[in-house]
């Protein structure tokens, strides 16, 4: 397919294309960052798609591409009544992240206490509220006031931690007095340490991403508190978005539900222009993002 890319999906593994050599899977100089986007059809010769179609595929960092629409998530169309925008964010890999990661993954029951990191984030911000959907009681740990702002007046957590301005071990122990008994995990390092150390009888510790270490080069010491998970027969899983591919029908009709009362929010943070894609990775990094990181590039013709 010939197809005019529309929304661009930031994502922080994407760093990791850019720090690997191209022997170990990272990228030539001079190839397009891959990722994923919606798009728009210009030609297909692919049956089940035809020209003027939205669709959510893998992509590239490029006004146009060619695709084969196969990918993590093969290429699909985008729903109607859902925007180019929605579809790569809270109803993209992001949001189908959170919601397994939440449901699946964690297990809950309706009252335990759900910690997340990078809370303000796009997976986390999703995550967060799906977990406040289903009856948890959630704290979010996120860099600044403003996005613990955001977490506290629209993410409607119960308490959030600003990573950036106080020490996390003693405000968990505050907001947590009794433990946690799932960490649903984007970040990696310190903070698992100090989820695993509060980890209550059963808790479960959702790993999901590992932003503190895309940018290391040198390795980095495992968690040293994962004896804690003997101590309180513990879980720690690794959550692979793509394994629930089957289902992603399933999460998308329950987030957009969630989305169309109210229940949820998506929050995204919008850079506009093709050339600042670059800048958007970075803004990943630097954690200036509040929402799902997003390019926008063009809209869709009539
Ligand atoms: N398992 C899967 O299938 C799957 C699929 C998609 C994404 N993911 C993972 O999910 C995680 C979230 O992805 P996202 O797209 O929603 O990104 P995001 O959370 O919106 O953005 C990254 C955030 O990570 C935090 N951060 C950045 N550098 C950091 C550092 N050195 N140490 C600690 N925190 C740092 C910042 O938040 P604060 O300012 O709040 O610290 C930043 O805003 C990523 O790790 C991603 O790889 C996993």
């Amino acid at each position: 397919m010939l197809v005019r890319n529309l929304w661009l999906d930031v994502a922080p593994t994407q760093v990791l294309t850019l720090i690997a050599p191209p022997e170990e899977g990272g990228l030539p100089p001079g190839a397009p960052m891959p990722g994923y986007a919606s798009s728009q059809v210009l030609e297909s010769r692919i049956p089940r798609f035809s020209r003027g179609d939205i669709i959510y595929a893998s992509s590239g960092w490029e006004d146009y591409s060619v695709i084969d629409g196969k990918g993590y998530w093969d290429a699909t169309k985008v729903s109607p009544g859902v925007s180019p925008n929605l579809a790569v964010g809270a109803l993209g890999i992001t949001g189908m992240v959170a919601y397994f990661g939440v449901t699946e993954v964690a297990k809950p029951r309706p009252g335990e206490t759900f910690v997340v990191s990078a809370a303000a984030g796009g997976v986390g911000s999703v995550a967060a509220q799906v977990a406040k959907v289903l009856g948890l009681r959630v704290i979010g740990i996120a860099g600044g006031k403003e996005k613990c702002e955001w977490l506290l007046t629209e993410a409607g957590v119960d308490g959030a931690i600003d990573h950036r301005g106080g020490n996390v071990a003693s405000r968990l122990d505050e907001l947590c007095p009794k433990g946690i008994d799932i960490f649903f995990d984007n970040v990696g390092g310190a903070v698992l340490d100090l989820a695993l150390e509060r980890l209550r009888p059963h808790g479960r510790i959702v790993l999901c991403g590992t932003t503190a270490r895309y940018r290391q080069t040198t390795s980095a010491p495992g968690p040293l508190n994962y004896w804690q998970l003997i101590m309180v027969n513990g879980r720690m899983e690794g959550l692979l978005g793509r394994d629930y591919f089957d289902r992603f029908p399933e999460a998308i009709a329950a987030l957009k539900g969630w989305l169309d009362s109210g229940q949820i929010k998506a929050k995204e943070d919008v850079v506009v222009g093709l050339e600042n894609a670059p800048a958007a990775l970075g803004r990943l990094l630097s954690g200036e993002n509040l929402g799902k990181q997003l390019v926008k590039i063009a809209d869709p013709s009539p």
